[in-house]
């Protein structure tokens, strides 16, 4: 049966590009769990997209002597080509800068206001007093009040993840100059979130399957219920659309606002693009339709209690009742899968802290694949894991290049050699069974761990196959039965039948070498498609044109099931699946990026 599958991810901000710690929590687990879907018959929508207003881009934007607008055009398409290097299957991967998204957002925010969840008050901002340029959010750092971190910010506080007032911050100085703000009066709508207690209370007390990380956190939120400011003192942003705010200069919607209706906006942008405008209905209106969610922990409020709580409003669902809005009672989300962070030598990856590893120079010297597999099988999926460039050869050379690799090459290779094709199996015995068998068994096993974003014990379940394949040609020795071919023929046709069985298994981690290895056993056509880049003009402003990721997935063969090889293809000798790395490797990093010491 056909379910539709939401996979919603995180959108980056447009402010660098991407490295391993964005796509270890985020575009690696998200695009298994996609490809896995889609697998299984689902009809999936895949959404994202680059996160442009607010701070982060200004600040980057002041770095690189670049207007807002050149910076978010210059690292959309950069991130959008790493996204895409990476072989992540988004039907629509957009930005926040596109007129449809200004209009879906404003929309939102009305149906919201006109429900009464939307509160304006005075409070207070930052303002530099030697230039008097408001500084708002990532402008101001400080002490974080609660958990007494030193790298705060006026929004956030990355290492506790909770969100703060630039006000609260312990010693608080401009990211500017380094001066100490004043704090000076000012307007600002906020979001009711007391209006939700009892509603969004309700709604998460029903989700007691989330991730551990996850509850743990949602727990605290629901005694912390203050109404958030919306509104911000920039000139970035999506405009406010209300009189008396609409043409005010200096006054937006906080990016966080606008950016988690993203998840709406890009299925509106993707509906309008696919010629049906109410396509998007499917993963929003249906309420068997499952939203899931992906992202890094340091994002689960907005996700947990922020976004749910815009959609109660908009849906006029809230304590305080109301209507649904513009698009009608739109679904909650089903799933928040949070994963946690990619460190090395125990801080977390960042730009600006200098530690980095950069996707681009990943893929080019290691090939996307093996990066997928390391995240999926070892990556941050329930705790904070460390990179080491010896665990990544590690598992290259010894899981893929060892064991896969190598069971793919001597399953051909010998058939080639001997049969020139899929050879003729004659009597099975109980070990050619057994093992078909636990291929087969296979497909549920890691079916249900990925269905549940258990992407460590699923990439563990398809390669204890793998394992079991290369102990079965090993205690068969093939090579050895020159005098009895028929026997060698059955077990050469039972180690290539259980070959394909694991392509089809670990093709939601390695969607390019499983193209190849589809081919090796002489399969043609598209067996896992990949997403492109495609060139499109704004949909409302036919002066804009900008890039986004897509890509027709439809065409794909593959098919989360086993399906019997066809006998008689015709078989090449192979060429070596992964190449293995040198050790060396794992004690000096890649030129690019040294282990130091
Ligand atoms: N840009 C944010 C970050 O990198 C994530 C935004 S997720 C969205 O932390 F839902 F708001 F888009
Ligand atoms: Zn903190």
């Amino acid at each position: 049966m056909s379910a539709p599958v939401l996979t919603a991810v995180a959108w980056p901000y447009a402010n660098g590009p991407r490295h391993i710690g964005h796509v270890s929590g985020i575009g690696v687990p998200s695009d298994v769990f996609s490809r896995y879907q889609r697998m299984a018959g689902n009809r999936v929508l895949m959404v994202s997209g680059t996160d442009e207003h607010g701070t982060p881009i200004l600040v980057q934007a002041d770095k690189e002597g670049l207007t807002p607008q050149q910076t978010a055009d210059k690292y959309h398409r950069v991130i959008s080509e790493d996204l895409r290097d990476l072989g992540v299957t988004y039907d629509m991967y957009t930005r926040t800068t596109t007129r449809n998204h200004y209009h879906v957002v404003q929309e939102f925010f009305l149906s919201m206001y006109r429900n009464g969840y939307i509160l304006p008050r005075t409070t207070t901002g930052a303002v530099s007093p030697s230039t008097g340029r408001t500084l708002p959010d990532r402008y101001v750092e400080g002490t974080c009040p609660l958990c007494g971190y030193d790298g705060a910010r006026g929004d956030q506080c990355d290492n506790c993840g909770n969100q703060l007032d630039a006000a609260d911050l312990i010693r608080p100085v401009s990211r500017i100059n380094g001066e100490t703000p004043k704090f000076v009066e000012t307007e600002h709508l906020f979001l009711d979130l007391p209006a939700f207690g009892h509603t969004l209370g309700d709604w998460l007390a029903t989700k007691t399957d989330w991730r551990p990380n996850v509850l743990n956190f949602t727990r605290n939120l629901v005694d912390d219920m203050r109404p958030r400011p919306i509104s911000r003192d920039l000139d970035w942003g999506v405009p406010i659309p209300l009189d008396g705010w609409r043409d005010q200069p200096l006054k937006r919607f906080y990016v966080w606002f606008d950016a988690v209706i993203g998840y709406f906006s890009s299925s509106v942008e993707w509906a309008r693009r696919s010629g049906d405008e109410d396509a998007w209905k499917q993963w929003w209106q249906d309420p068997a339709a499952q939203i899931v969610h992906f992202m890094g922990k340091d994002n689960i409020t907005f996700h947990a209690q922020i976004w749910p709580a815009l959609l109660l409003g908009q849906n006029g669902a809230g304590d305080k009742g109301g209507e649904p809005g513009a698009y009608g009672a739109l679904n909650l989300p089903t799933e928040i899968a949070s994963s946690e962070f990619l460190t090395m030598s125990g801080s977390k990856f960042s730009s600006s802290r200098g530690t980095v590893i950069y996707l681009r120079d990943f893929v080019r010297d290691f090939g996307p694949d093996a990066l997928r597999y390391f995240i999926a099988a070892a990556g941050p999926e329930t705790q904070d894991v460390d990179f080491t460039w010896e665990e990544f050869v590690r598992r290259t050379n010894f899981e893929l290049a060892n064991e896969w690799g190598n069971l793919v090459n001597r399953a051909v290779s010998m058939a080639a050699k001997n049969v020139g094709a899929v050879p003729e199996p004659r009597d099975m015995q109980q070990a050619d069974e057994e093992l078909k068998a636990q291929a087969r068994a296979a497909f549920d096993v890691v079916g249900g761990h990925l269905s549940r974003s258990r992407f460590r014990a699923g990439a563990a379940e398809a390669m204890r196959v793998v394992g079991a394949a290369n102990k079965y040609i090993s205690d068969q020795e093939p090579w050895k039965r020159k005098d009895d071919p028929e026997r060698r023929d059955t077990i050469l046709h039972t180690a290539l039948q259980v070959v394909q069985d694991a392509n089809t298994l670990l093709t939601p981690f390695l969607p390019h070498s499983s193209q190849k290895v589809h081919e090796l056993l002489g399969g043609t056509g598209v067996w896992a498609a990949q997403p492109e880049l495609r060139e499109v003009t704004d949909l409302d402003d036919p002066t804009r044109e900008y890039p986004i990721l897509t890509g027709d997935y439809g065409r794909e063969a593959a098919r989360w099931e086993s399906t019997p090889i066809e006998v008689g293809r015709p078989l090449a000798k192979p060429t070596p699946l992964f190449a293995k790395l040198d050790p060396e490797l794992g004690e000096t990093g890649p030129e690019w990026a040294p282990i130091q010491r």
